[in-house]
């Protein structure tokens, strides 16, 4: 039997071209003891693919030229050599860019069949993008009613889940999307409180006139500008759910900025902090903080200047760099002793 596989020849550079993924046609092999084979129905198409496909090892093993591309897919067991599944079976697994798969049955799930759920709505709604959503908004932001969330890519698979989600949760949801029509999706249909197009309108500007009491949760698919947009309208304790970065997976160099990347494929939880919040367990770091000096564990560098009227070039140095230490004017003479 002959099997379609699209295998990934060159790891792309930029934009995926023509020949990066090439289409070939191969004998599907004699089931093994303890194999299954599958017949993909359908194969999810995700961004995660772009990442995948740079032979780098992120959150998976990295791809290797040759492969067959990698994919999510749900499909039927036609034969099985194998005890837990049985022929007619519909399950859900990593299939691949073709149209069969031979699996030992790792990682393969059965997808319950007569729910009165189409079948496709296990590769979107209840597959991965709706676990994505889920955990991803509640999990790791935990919404409070009457909380503002502004989501990116809010049109796209994962996006609107969470927006509806969002407003399950009685937050106030703002979607950013690229064009009128998903907007208006996004406002007519799925009911949220606004849309914004970030390629026709003024995001800065949107964002400022519909999150007027500022953005406590941000779903973040996107990265780059769109980002900074929101960024700037953060309020004190909000969350980020740092999701996906479509903007920059397809960037032949590194974005300036902060690594996001390594923030998202690293699960690193980052949570700002104002030094002001500590000032009532000031007494414990004096302790620590006296007692390291006296042990000689901790020196210090300070970098005097005198008279106020020198504070005004002074500043300067901290932006040229020219400061040696803590940056200091002497207003006026020290009498005390210590
Ligand atoms: N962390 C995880 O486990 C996980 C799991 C699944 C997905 N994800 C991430 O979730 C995000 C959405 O994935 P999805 O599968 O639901 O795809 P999707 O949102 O259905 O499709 C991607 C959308 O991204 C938007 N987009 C593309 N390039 C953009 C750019 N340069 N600037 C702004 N928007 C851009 C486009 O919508 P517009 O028309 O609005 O531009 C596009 O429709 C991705 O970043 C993906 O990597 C993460």
């Amino acid at each position: 039997m002959k099997n379609k596989q699209w295998i990934l020849k060159n790891f792309p550079v930029g934009d995926i071209s023509e020949g990066d993924l090439v289409l070939e046609e191969n004998e599907v092999s004699e089931l093994l003891d303890d194999q299954v084979l599958i017949r993909n129905i359908y194969l999810s198409l995700d961004p995660a693919n772009r990442g995948w496909m740079s032979g780098q090892k992120s959150y998976v093993d990295a791809m290797k030229t040759g492969d067959i591309m990698r994919g999510g897919t749900i499909g039927i067991i036609e034969e099985s050599k194998n005890d837990k599944f049985k022929k007619g079976e519909i399950v859900n697994c990593m299939g691949g860019w073709q149209e069969y798969f031979i699996s030992d049955g790792k990682g393969v799930r059965q997808i319950p069949q007569g729910t009165g759920f189409p079948l496709d709505s296990y590769m979107s709604v209840l597959g991965m993008t709706g676990l994505t959503a889920y955990f991803g908004l509640l999990d790791v932001t935990d919404p409070q009613q009457g909380e503002t969330l502004v989501v990116s890519a809010a049109a796209g698979a994962v996006g609107s889940i969470v927006c509806q989600i969002g407003k399950i949760k009685g937050c106030k949801v703002v979607g950013i999307a690229g064009s009128d029509s998903k907007c208006e999706w996004l406002t007519r249909e799925l009911g949220i409180d606004a849309a914004i197009n970030y390629k026709t309108d003024n995001l800065r500007q949107r964002l400022k006139e519909e999150c007027p009491d500022g953005i406590d949760i941000y779903f973040e698919n996107v990265g780059g500008s769109i980002t900074e947009a929101v960024l700037t309208r953060m309020n004190i304790n909000g969350r980020i759910s740092l999701c996906g970065l479509i903007s920059v997976y397809n960037s032949k160099s590194l974005a300036s900025g902060p690594a996001w990347g390594n923030l998202l494929v690293k699960r690193i939880k980052l949570k700002g902090f104002i030094v002001f919040d500590y000032f009532k367990r000031y007494m414990e770091a004096y302790l620590d903080l006296t007692k390291w000096m006296k042990e000689g564990k901790i020196q210090y560098k300070n970098h005097i200047i005198p008279d106020i009227e020198n504070a005004g070039l002074a500043i300067k140095k901290l932006f040229s760099g020219e400061n040696e230490g803590k940056l200091i004017i002497q207003v006026s003479e020290n009498s005390t002793k210590n």
